[in-house]
């Protein structure tokens, strides 16, 4: 027996990146001819061999699994900790879309940067050169300990240095400036970033250290975007910014926690600052009462209360079809929205061109705003302004009920803290009451309690032709 121990080896496809054990003329993945190479295993083909080879090795008893390998470490950044389900996990892969200049180069690097402070980070960068990396680092005030650059776009490269430094994380700053010899020759093909990402990731659990793979969302063209890679990852989190100045940070695939926290930002001078208590972010600063057209909700978006304005704005249509305009809150829902109004609220909409915002560039799509949605629409086609100071929330059924909400009681306490005494919601149930809660068991009720016995459809009645006026 050899004491030296061979490096196993396999022949991959260059098209596809399909693996057979023996070299076959013809892909059977792909049907290309000729595209088999050998090369050296992936670990997942080390394992699957090694699996075969132990019989007694197919599996183990859960109970013999550490559960210390699958701890995390935060992420120096608490927004990206709360996204990420409560800090970056141990082995994991994530990837970072957005479209190009939203901040996913300074996010990563304040990342890698903050994280490096504890154990050695790797950040590499295929689109930047060292010195402007020192230079934007140092203009964000980071600290340079424990951080590695390496500017390079060879998969081969970058896998020899993993192997050699073992940092707790690396950041791989474009997955799309990226190319491995073995998938093709251009960097940025479906073939290299898939490639890429699979080879990452595999190391990254491998090595139980974690990889973040920034990838640029593109338009249609000859370069992969990020949706090529994302079944390859554990975590996909999507780095955008609607018309405000706020960033928001979405996961939309999460295998170790839930997808309904948002982290906030703002790009500031010197990098991107968290917003830690975004509850007023989304109210409008003004004098005075609400004007026709806005309501307030109290909604969850994942572990934190929000307080959002959404504003309706109804003008007589121009054409013979209406149309509803909205891009925060889903079309569809609004339109449902009004015409419930109409069926039961004794205003008419079907004439009306329809249009709906989220003031801070918000999107919607917690279902208990439906009753606020319903209260700005009723206000803006009736010129009635809703109370001072009272917040909306409820789900709405197709036949005008006001149905339950989850942690009602929390919103309600949310709004007290934040100045808003009164809160117009569900029907409390026996046990469930809190002081400020007013609940409206139907949206005629609703509109009573909000607008005064005397406002259209508070007491029943046909739809009427027109409203007071229009405005926000
Ligand atoms: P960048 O992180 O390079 O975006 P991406 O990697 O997603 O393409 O930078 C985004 C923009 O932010 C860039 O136009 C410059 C700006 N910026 C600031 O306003 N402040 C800063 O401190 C930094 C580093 C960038
Ligand atoms: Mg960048």
């Amino acid at each position: 027996m050899s004491a030296q121990k061979k490096k196993p080896t396999v022949f991959r496809c260059s098209s596809c990146g399909h693996e057979e054990a023996k070299w076959l003329g013809r892909c059977p993945s792909c049907g290309e001819w000729n595209t088999l190479r050998e090369a050296a295993a992936s670990a997942s083909s080390v394992r699957a061999a090694g699996a075969a080879g132990t019989a007694e090795r197919w599996s183990l008893p859960l109970a013999a699994v550490d559960p210390a390998e699958g701890s995390r470490f935060p992420s120096g950044m608490a927004e990206v900790d709360r996204v990420l389900g409560g800090g970056v996990m141990k082995g994991s892969s994530v990837l970072v879309g957005g479209e190009p200049g939203i901040g996913k180069s300074t996010l990563l690097l304040q990342v890698a940067a903050k994280a490096g402070v504890s154990g050695r980070v790797l950040y590499v960068s295929g689109e930047e050169s060292a010195p402007q990396i020192r230079l934007r680092a140092d203009r964000l005030g980071l600290a340079r300990e424990g951080l590695e650059i390496l500017c390079s776009g060879d998969l081969e490269l970058v896998l020899d240095a993993l192997e050699k430094l073992k940092p707790r994380a690396v950041v791989i700053d474009s997955l799309q400036t990226l190319r491995s010899a073995e998938a093709g020759s251009v960097p940025g093909t479906v073939n290299q970033v898939k490639y890429c990402a699979l080879a990452l990731s595999e190391w990254a659990k491998e090595a139980g250290s974690a990889v973040f793979l920034v990838a640029h969302v593109t338009k249609e063209g000859a370069i992969a975007g990020p949706k090529a890679a994302e079944h390859m990852v554990d975590a996909v989190l999507y780095f955008e910014q609607t018309d405000g100045e706020l960033r928001f940070l979405r996961a939309t695939k999460n295998r170790f926690g839930s997808t309904d926290e948002v982290g906030l930002f703002t790009m500031t001078e010197t990098g991107l600052a968290e917003v830690a208590d975004p509850s007023r972010l989304f109210l409008t600063r003004r004098e005075g009462g609400l004007p026709p057209g806005a309501a307030v909700a109290p909604l969850w978006e994942g572990s934190r209360c929000l307080l959002v304005e959404i504003q309706a704005l109804t003008v007589p249509a121009k054409a013979s079809l209406t149309r509803v305009y909205s891009d925060r809150v889903d079309a569809g829902r609004v339109a449902r929205i009004a015409a419930v109004l109409e069926r039961h609220g004794g205003l008419r909409f079907s004439d009306q061109d329809i249009y709906v915002n989220v003031a801070g560039g918000m999107r919607i799509a917690e279902t208990g705003a439906d009753l606020a949605v319903a209260a700005a629409l009723y206000s803006a086609r009736s010129g009635l302004s809703l109370p001072d100071r009272c917040a909306v929330a409820g789900e709405l059924s197709l036949a005008g009920e006001v149905r339950p909400l989850r942690r009602m009681r929390a919103r309600v306490r949310a709004c007290g803290a934040l100045g808003y005494a009164e809160v117009l919601g569900p029907v409390p149930e026996d046990g469930e009451r809190e002081p400020g809660w007013t609940g409206a068991a139907t949206i005629k009720e609703a509109i009573r309690r909000l607008f005064g016995p005397g406002a259209r459809g508070a007491s029943g009645g046909k739809p009427g032709p027109e409203g007071r006026g229009e405005s926000v």
